[in-house]
Parts: structure tokens; sequence; C-alpha cells
């Protein structure tokens, strides 16, 4: 067997959604586990961009199943526009499935996580995409939420709007004093969503699990990062699922004795969209010359991103909680002509005490101090760079550096965003 997972390591938008379609060439599955359409990754092949926010990101090049598993929260809508977008350009998407099991979100998630954010006020935002991820995680973990397999029985799907319109319309009227739902306007279009799904809903565990025990490639794809995870994240300035190797057992209904390569997604610095601390921003001009080289501005809102020296500390931290295997480093290009680079190795608190490991006090974060080490930096363009050796010494050097710290290999070091720009230095299939 040959599992493979990919996760980000930082506030995510790491890249992953271009490693992923790389390993999808030589996986016959690769799966979604956790997050939706918050999500927003990015591929070139040549020039052509494609931006997947629900399908997984391995869409374009597996050539057998991919797979939005339990674990994902499922906007149908969301997801008939990236199918039409994709077949628009000639793709096919027959091979995409969604798991009876997985979560849908309905239009009152939507509208509660818009409601919620604004009367939260600027000060307590927690500055999500509005794409009603948490409202619908929510209700998950509460057990009055609608799953898949409910879109195919419209007696049930009417009892279960029924009820939630209950509680959710109270919510609407009295407190953010906003217009309610009505059962109709929602019910007529989520019967002919199941409809339309009725052949791509399936029971993703089974299928998974067989493959695995057939000795297929199956690569599990996740969304967001670490910093974002629920438990293990700048809570509560996180997302609601856990975009962790871990989360791949519960997300995808797989065990842990059968994931093999455990592979973590970070950019050579430090992005984050949305609020909380950031230890490491460069909130100044060099901040604004790394967003504009790295094209820094959200995938899937288009806000512009925040922009720091990469975190050793946190990502440390991230490694650990996955237990990674195998390192890439993305976007090694951008920090090409920066002059002196730097990568934080530990964080001074208020009383003066410097510590190198990443707590959980979250107000606390926002008070330390970065320390940090640094190295020349190197001016060549390397963009076209091969091979490791072909980078410049001081590119090898900061990756060595990087290897040192975490204690992890660098398997791979991206160099742009097209699928060919990357710098292989282990095999793994
Ligand atoms: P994801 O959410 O982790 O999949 O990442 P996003 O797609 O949101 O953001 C990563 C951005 O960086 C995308 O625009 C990618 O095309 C781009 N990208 C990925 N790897 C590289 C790289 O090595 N160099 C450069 N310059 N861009 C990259
Ligand atoms: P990918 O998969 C970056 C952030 C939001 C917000 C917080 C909560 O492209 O890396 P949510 O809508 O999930 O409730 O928002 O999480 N966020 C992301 N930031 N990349 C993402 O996905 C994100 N998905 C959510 O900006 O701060
Ligand atoms: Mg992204």
């Amino acid at each position: 067997m040959s599992t493979h997972v990919v996760v980000g390591l930082q506030w995510g938008d790491e890249g992953k959604g271009k490693i992923t379609d790389v390993l999808a060439e030589k996986s016959d599955y690769v799966v979604r586990y956790q997050g939706g359409n918050n999500a927003g990754h990015t591929v070139y092949v040549g020039d052509d961009k494609f931006v997947l926010h629900l399908l997984p990101s391995g869409v374009l090049q597996c050539k057998g199943k991919c797979i939005i598993a339990n674990g994902v929260v499922v906007n149908p809508e969301a997801f008939f526009n990236e199918i039409e977008k994709l077949e628009a350009r000639g793709l096919s998407t027959d091979h995409v499935f969604i798991s009876r099991r997985a979560h849908i979100i309905m239009p009152y998630h939507v509208l509660l996580d818009e409601y919620r954010e604004e009367f939260a006020g600027k000060d307590s935002q927690i500055g999500t995409t509005k794409r009603g991820i948490g409202p619908c995680y929510e209700d998950k973990v509460a057990r009055v939420g609608i799953r898949a397999i409910d879109l195919l029985n419209p007696e049930i799907l009417k009892e279960k709007i029924k009820e939630n319109l209950i509680v959710k319309n109270a919510l609407f009227e009295k407190l953010f004093e906003k217009n309610p739902l009505t059962l109709e306007e929602i019910y007529d279009k989520y019967v002919a969503y199941g409809e339309r799904l009725k052949d791509r809903i399936i029971d993703t565990e089974l299928e998974i699990n067989e493959a695995i025990d057939q000795g297929k490639n199956v690569l599990f794809e996740g969304a967001q990062a670490l910093m974002l995870d629920i438990d293990f994240g700048t809570y509560p300035f996180v997302t609601s699922s856990s975009p962790t190797t871990g989360g791949v057992c519960v997300g995808a209904g797989v065990p842990p004795t059968k994931l093999q390569n455990l592979i973590g997604v970070s950019k050579a610095y430090c992005t984050r969209v949305g609020n909380g601390p950031f230890p490491t921003e460069l909130d100044n001009e060099l901040g604004e010359h790394i967003r504009q080289v790295g094209h820094e501005f959200g995938a899937s809102t288009g806000r512009p991103r925040r922009t720091g020296w990469l975190d050793l500390v946190a990502l440390k931290h991230a490694c650990m909680i996955n237990g990674i295997t195998h390192l890439v480093i993305t976007k090694l290009d951008v920090l090409s002509g920066l002059g002196n680079i730097k990568a934080c190795t530990g964080y001074k608190t208020e009383d003066g005490k410097i510590i190198n490991y990443f707590t959980s006090s979250t107000n606390k974060l926002d008070s330390y101090e970065a320390i940090y080490e640094e190295m020349p930096g190197w001016s060549e363009d390397i963009t076209s760079a091969k091979s490791f050796d072909e980078l410049p010494q001081a590119a090898q050097d900061y990756i060595h550096f990087i290897e040192k710290y975490l204690g992890i290999e660098v398997y791979l070091v991206s160099v742009g965003p097209e699928r060919s720009q990357n710098i292989i230095r282990t095999n793994l299939f």
C-alpha cells in the first residue's frame, strides 16, 4: 500500500494545491477529508490557472477517483459551480464523489456566519471566509446537521429543515434583527440538489479502505493548516475542523496504521489571512514587497494576506502535532533579492524570558517578540532551478537551516507556481 497525506503547516495557502496536483498524477484516489469551500487551492498548468475550493485539487491529474469524504462540509451550490467551471474548460468530473456522511452547508449556515461576524464587531471578528463553515460544523456536533444522505430522502430532509428553522429563525429575528427564512425557499432547491447528486453520493470510507488494502496509491489532501486547527491553532482565530494528519482518521474513516508518508507544506516565509496573532508579521514595506512578489492575495476571498518571516517555533509545533515525515518548502523564489533573510527561532515574553515552544495562550502570543536568526540571502532568479545543487549556496544553506531546526528532511523545494517548478530530492513512489 502507499498512502500520502498533504497538510498545511502554517496559516493556510502554503501551496498545498500545487503539491497535491503533482502527487495526484500517480494516485488512484485523491481524498479531501475536512474543511469546505473556505479553501482556495491554486494549480497552474502552463499559463492556465485553476482554483479549487471544494473539489480535491487532484481532480485535474487523478485518473482514478476524487472523493469528498465524511469530514468535509459540502455546499451543493458551490459544488456545482466548480463542476460546471471545470467542465466548461473541457475537463471531465465524472470521477468526483461525495460521502453519504458528509454534512451539507445550508443557506442559514452562510447567513449565520455573516451575521455573527457583523454582530461581533471589528475587534472580536475572526475574519472568516463567510462560507458557513463554522455554523455547519456546529450543527454536526450538536447532532442537528443535514447529511448528504438526507438529500436523497425528501421526507426526512423536510423535517430536518423545519426543525432547524425554528432555532435559526429565532436567532435571525430576535438577536440579529434580520428576516427569517422559509421552508419553501430552501426545501425545493435542496431536493433538486439531491436529485442531481444521487449518483455521486456513496459510502466513501469502505471504498477508501478497500483501495488501501488492495495496494492502491491513496492521497489525502488537507485544506487550511495547523495554525488554523480547532485544537492546536491560535484559538479562537481558527477554522472549525482539524486540518491535521490525525484529521484523516476521523475525516475519512481511515485508521492511523494505514497512513504512511505525512507531508507537511510550508512557505519559505509566513502569511495569514483573517485576524489573530502573527508573531513574525512584517507590517511594513518589506511585508508589502513580499505580498506583491508572492502575489499574496486570498484565492477564495481576494483579501490581501498578511506577510512575515518564517516562524520556526510555530513550524516545529505543526510538525510535532502532525508527525511530519517529509517537508515541502514552497515559494523559495519569492525571497530572491531580499538581502539578508530572517527566521524566527524563539519568542521573548513580556518578562524577558526566551521560549522556543508554541504557547496555547493566544492573548499572550500577541505580546511576544520574535527572536530571529539572520542569514545571508541571494539575488539570483531561481525559478528554473531543477536540482538542489543549482540553487545559490545561501538558498541551500537556508533550507539546511530549516531541516536542522526541525530535524526533518525537505523532500521538495518549490521555486514557482507552475506544476513543473519543483526540485524533488526524494522519490515518494
Ligand atoms: P493552498 O491553499 O495551500 O493550495 O495555496 P494557495 O493556492 O491558496 O496559495 C498559494 C499561491 O502560491 C498560489 O497562487 C500558487 O500558485 C502559488 N505558488 C505555489 N507554489 C509556489 C512557488 O513555489 N513559488 C511561487 N512564486 N508561487 C507559488
Ligand atoms: P486553504 O485551504 C487561509 C481562515 C479565515 C479565517 C479563519 C476561519 O486555501 O489554505 P472559516 O471561514 O474557515 O471559518 O475562517 O480561517 N481560513 C483560511 N486562511 N487559507 C485557507 O484555506 C483558509 N480557510 C479558512 O481567513 O481567518
Ligand atoms: Mg489557499
